[in-house]
């Protein structure tokens, strides 16, 4: 089982990382642009095997897509992370160019590959990625939803003081402050969450989530990496196993929750055709209107990235 890492930045090793030392592949390729980089962070993640206790092997290359061929999943982390200041969107002039050739060079080598995109702004650099391979919208999957979802739910376990294992929630919609996290579909070890948090408390941590990436690059100066390169390992762990896991993941909607042609995260099975099934919920008017808005963002932001390619 193949599977490639492009960008071996902080997200892009986590992901690796996790890959190897959980053997959800046993061979995984990191490829960098920068000479070396990639290579030196694949001897350190295979130097940790001993101590770890693992066998998947990483190989690090500079840029030689050859040395991808035949990957089952890839997953893109390349791109430049946002700086303080910076929104998501920010980004797009940079990453589009970079996702689009990235993309193009994995589709040559991997052909049947399933694309898993982790730059941002992630649900434009999803379509962009989309425009790039021409593959058809199961197997070109955007990260962002199990990251936001996450971070839900270790807030929450710190208000209600339990574990994190037994949160459960849902979120909706584009990665950024539109996003639509669910309380109506979160659930403490079988609770509803709304008969353990406070309306107040809750509507906080969900205003925590929607900037949680922020919160992050604020304290850092860069963006997160260890949740990302997580989120993206579990993804290619549910694909690679034909796991059937239902996860939030960002796809094109083509006339699910009456909304077409738009990048938004929904809850999906995830198996070995990559998304294997949308799961539609049956939101209320006040979460339909949420989810509206938010696709009223991506979509502009989707058209700035339209009128980037018309340009070009
Ligand atoms: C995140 O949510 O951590 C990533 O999208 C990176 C960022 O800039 O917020």
């Amino acid at each position: 089982m193949k599977v490639t890492v492009v960008g071996a930045g902080n997200v892009g090793a986590t992901c690796a990382d996790v890959l190897a030392y959980r053997e959800i592949a046993n061979e995984i390729v990191l490829l960098d642009i920068k000479e070396g980089f990639a290579e030196g962070k694949a001897l350190d993640i295979w130097q940790k095997a001993p101590i770890n206790v693992y066998d998947s092997k990483t190989v690090g290359v500079t840029n030689d897509y050859s040395r991808t061929a035949g990957s089952e999943v890839v997953v893109i982390t390349s791109g430049l992370p946002r700086k303080p200041g910076m929104t998501r969107d920010d980004l797009i002039s940079t990453n589009a160019s970079i996702v689009q050739s990235v993309t193009e060079n994995v589709v040559k080598y991997s052909p049947n590959a399933i694309i898993i995109v982790v730059s941002n702004p992630l649900d434009v650099m999803t379509y962009c990625a989309h425009l790039a391979s021409k593959l058809p919208r199961n197997k070109v999957i955007g990260m962002a939803g199990i990251l936001d979802t996450a971070r839900y739910r270790a807030f929450l376990a710190d208000e209600i003081g339990c574990s994190p294992k037994e949160i459960q929630g849902m979120l909706l919609g584009g990665h950024g402050d539109t996003m639509v996290p669910l309380p109506r579909y979160t659930t403490v070890g079988g609770i509803p969450v709304t008969e353990l948090v406070a309306k107040d408390k809750l509507d906080a941590i969900i205003e925590r989530t929607k900037n949680g990436g922020g919160e992050l690059v604020k304290l850092m100066g860069t963006s997160a990496w260890y949740a990302p390169g997580s989120a993206a390992a579990q993804m290619v762990e549910a694909i690679v196993k034909d796991q059937k896991r239902i996860l939030p993941v960002c796809i094109k909607l083509e006339g699910e929750y009456g909304i077409n042609d738009c990048y938004l995260g929904v809850p999906a099975v995830l198996g070995k055709n990559g998304i294997e099934k949308v799961i539609e919920l049956k939101l209320n008017s006040e979460e339909m209107e949420l989810l509206q808005t938010s696709r009223k963002h991506v979509k502009e932001v989707m058209n700035v990235l339209d009128n980037m390619a018309a340009k070009a």
